[in-house]
């Protein structure tokens, strides 16, 4: 398993160009198998979790290849209906394959996700709702199965806007027979990417990026050329990291749009921050003001660039206050953070974030995608040289982000792990 050893004091500078969306990909990949042929998919970023991606589909039938830095997947042959273990368990947003199999093969063979390491992630709200649309479900040795003779559109309120539940029933909603109409639905701009091709494609859809969409079912979905929406997080990622060590960055192709809070809040805490035609250009020249912030989902402050804030808040002047409003567990990562000289104390959803002048090396783990990234924040706003393991989560969800690190004039290379696997 490889390390990150990372040597802090260097400001980033320069710019950095965007990928498309983790997020938005993962479920554009899944609705391809809505319609036979070639879907091809531009701004695939080419990190772990796409590749668990391309196996699923590929397992179920479909050929994935590159042309340039399109995805093209052709799902003629994708008769399969089953989502194997060694896969779902890489990465739990396997289970969106549930809604386009249900409705294009009336049954699946799902195994339970696992996936990070941020709390119980339960799917019971995916669930609900394909069972309102008349699918029925049973378990079997770790895999749930599931059947649909006949998808039927029907009234689905979420207890909470999921962006999963909300991805997955539009999925299977789009080609069930009749009116399904989503209330409480999540609204991130990943979801409008998915809908927008979903509507390419042939589907009907109204609302969606609201709380109420609206899905016409229809008949044969057509393949598409489609290209993925810029990864927010990834973008906000590389901002938070330019604050935190004092530079200046020019994000490429991020959408500013997509990132209102998150740049408000950065300017709260005493960053610049402008829209120019190429991008974003994020800086900061001192330590940052305290701020309290709370992660609620989308327009809200995104609980998945929480754990980067506070590694930019631990140097902050004064006491910050974090409150995590969408992951029960989402604060495993605070006692490695405090193992580079951070003073935070978490209670419940809540962390009191004490700021300190500067943080130190240390040795770290990456816990999960975004407590991995929030360590090489630390790590590249630190004194020393800090080793971060279990890199295999940062790079389920940024590509080459230590080269990218690196040309922005970051000390950072990656090493072997210290450790043979599995000791
Ligand atoms: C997606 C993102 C993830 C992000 C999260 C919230 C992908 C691949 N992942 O995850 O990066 O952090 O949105 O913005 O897009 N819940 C239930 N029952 C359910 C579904 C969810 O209780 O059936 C709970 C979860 O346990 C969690 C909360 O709802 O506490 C939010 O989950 P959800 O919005 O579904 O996140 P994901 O789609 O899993």
């Amino acid at each position: 398993m490889d390390r990150l050893v990372v040597t802090g004091g260097h400001p980033l500078r320069g710019s950095v160009r965007i990928n498309g969306a983790k997020n938005s990909a993962l479920k554009l990949m899944a609705a391809a198998l809505l319609a036979e042929g070639e879907t091809v998919i531009d701004g695939v970023p080419r990190i772990a979790d796409c590749l668990t991606m391309t196996h699923v589909l590929e397992h179920l039938g479909a050929r994935v290849g590159w042309r340039g830095s399109a995805m093209a997947i052709d799902t003629t042959d994708a008769t399969g209906y089953e989502a194997p273990y060694e896969l779902v368990s890489q990465m739990r947003a396997s289970i969106v394959v549930l809604g386009p199999l249900l409705a294009r093969r009336g049954r699946a063979r799902v195994a339970m996700p696992g996936g990070c390491n941020i709390g119980s992630r339960k799917i019971d709200l995916h669930l609900k709702g394909f069972e309102r649309m008349g699918a029925e479900f049973s378990s079997d040795h770790g895999y749930l199965v599931a059947k649909a003779p006949a998808l039927i559109g029907a009234v689905i309120s979420l207890d909470f806007p999921s962006v999963g539940a909300t991805e997955n029933i539009l999925m299977a909603a789009v080609a069930a027979s009749g009116t399904t109409v989503i209330e409480n639905a999540a609204r991130e701009p990943e979801i409008q990417d998915l809908a927008n091709m979903l509507v390419e494609m042939g589907a009907k859809i109204e609302g969606a990026g609201t709380t109420t969409i609206e899905i016409q079912g229809s008949d044969g979905l057509r393949p598409v050329e489609h290209r993925v929406i810029p990864d927010r997080v990834e973008a906000g990622t590389f901002a938070i990291a330019a604050c935190a060590t004092r530079g200046e960055v020019l994000l490429e192709g991020a959408r500013a749009d997509h990132l209102d809070l998150v740049l408000a809040k950065l300017v709260d805490a005493g960053a610049t921050a402008a829209t120019e035609d190429a991008g974003i250009r994020v800086g900061m020249d001192d330590r940052p003001r305290q701020l309290d912030f709370v992660t609620l989902p989308y327009p809200g402050f995104p609980t998945d660039l929480q754990p980067q804030m506070m590694a930019l808040l631990a140097t902050a002047r004064g006491t910050s206050i974090a409150t995590e409003n969408v992951f029960e567990s989402r604060f495993m990562f605070v006692d490695e953070l405090n193992r580079m000289g951070a003073d935070i104390r978490t209670e419940g959803h809540h962390a009191v974030i004490r700021g300190v002048e500067r943080l130190s090396s240390a040795p770290v783990r990456a816990l999960d995608i975004r407590a991995g990234a929030a360590m090489v924040i630390a790590a590249l706003a630190a004194d020393g040289t800090s080793d971060i393991t279990d890199v295999r989560y940062v790079d389920r969800g940024y590509e080459g982000f230590e080269a990218r690190l690196a040309a922005l004039g970051a000390e950072v290379h990656r090493e072997p792990s210290l450790w043979p696997a599995g000791s």
